[in-house]
């Protein structure tokens, strides 16, 4: 009989032979072929209440999620961005409006949704591995395999001569790699990204660019990713979602053509650029 533990994610009802290890949730969803349909958003409204006013900041959100895609969503600051990417992540209640992951409904928080969050947010008291075997300590992985499945993603996101340094020994960069490889970690079904590089000079910014192309080039990840940069978003995704001013809505879905590497300085790249510049300006927002 196989020792692993059989985890049953929390406060999902899932039958006894489709338990998965909550450190493998893309398990979960093997059935559904690449470029099917993963994850739908569908019709997500979000308004905040407080005493003094009521913002509405996502109106109408509607998006298939197909499985292996990486999605760029662009749009003008303070439009809604993070707004939507807590309600994917089960973080905030919507208004209205469901996300499905597969058929389930996702209402909370899940190891199904991986977040790499634009501050870090990492353990400052834990070492980089330690963060990183963060997630597997909580879904009951044993020790050893958590130890070298976290040093296998350290040293892709090329940490692996930092594994036992504090966190408050790196760089903003090397902090976020550390996020990336915390996510990536635990096999989500869908890793969810906000803004992960926007606090980093552009040189280390295209270095973290490139060592995300090799690994979604390896292992075929589902990816969100939020971003201020019309070039990070043509140069890493397969489609780019361009939202309207707040409230959030879509405006524009633009394939991005070509496999990854691009070539940033192609005229197909500049082409691009210029469109998805264009309809953010009529959103009126600048890069
Ligand atoms: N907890 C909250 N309570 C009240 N209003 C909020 C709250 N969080 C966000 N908002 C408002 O909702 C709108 C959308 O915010 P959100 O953070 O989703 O935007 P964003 O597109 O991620 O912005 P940025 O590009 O600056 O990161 C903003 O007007 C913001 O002020
Ligand atoms: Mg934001």
């Amino acid at each position: 009989m196989s020792d692993e533990p059989k985890i049953k994610i929390e406060g999902e009802k899932f039958k006894a032979k489709d338990r998965v290890r909550a450190d493998r949730t893309d398990e979960l969803y093997k059935d559904i072929p690449e470029g099917s349909t993963l994850m739908k958003i569908d019709n997500l409204h979000v308004v905040y209440r407080t005493d003094e006013k009521e913002t509405i900041a996502v109106e109408n959100f509607t998006l298939d999620v197909k499985k292996g895609e990486l999605i760029s969503i662009v749009g003008p600051s303070g439009c809604g961005k993070t707004t939507i990417l807590r309600c994917i992540a089960g973080l905030l209640q919507p208004t209205s409006g469901s996300v499905y992951l597969g058929d389930k409904l996702c209402t909370s928080p899940g190891s199904d949704r991986g977040m790499v969050f634009q501050d870090f947010a990492l353990f400052s008291w834990r070492s980089v591995i330690q963060n990183v075997e963060f997630g597997m300590e909580v879904a009951g992985v044993p020790k050893e395999e958590r130890h070298d499945r976290a040093l296998r993603y350290i040293k892709a996101v090329g940490l692996e001569k930092f594994a036992d340094s504090r966190i408050h020994e790196l760089s903003g960069g090397m902090k976020q790699r550390v996020g990336i490889a915390r996510a990536l970690v635990m096999h989500p079904a869908v890793v969810l990204m906000d803004e992960p590089f926007g606090a980093l000079d552009a040189q280390t910014r295209n270095i973290l660019q490139d060592m995300l192309v090799k690994i979604v080039e390896h292992s075929a990840r589902t990816i969100l990713f939020v971003t201020h940069s019309v070039d990070e978003a043509l140069y890493l995704s397969d489609r780019v979602v361009v939202l309207s001013k707040r409230p959030s809505s879509i405006y524009k879905i633009i394939d991005v053509p070509g496999s990854r590497p691009r070539d940033r300085t192609s005229p197909e790249f500049t082409e691009l650029r210029k469109t998805i510049l264009g309809y953010l300006e009529e959103q009126n927002v600048m890069e």
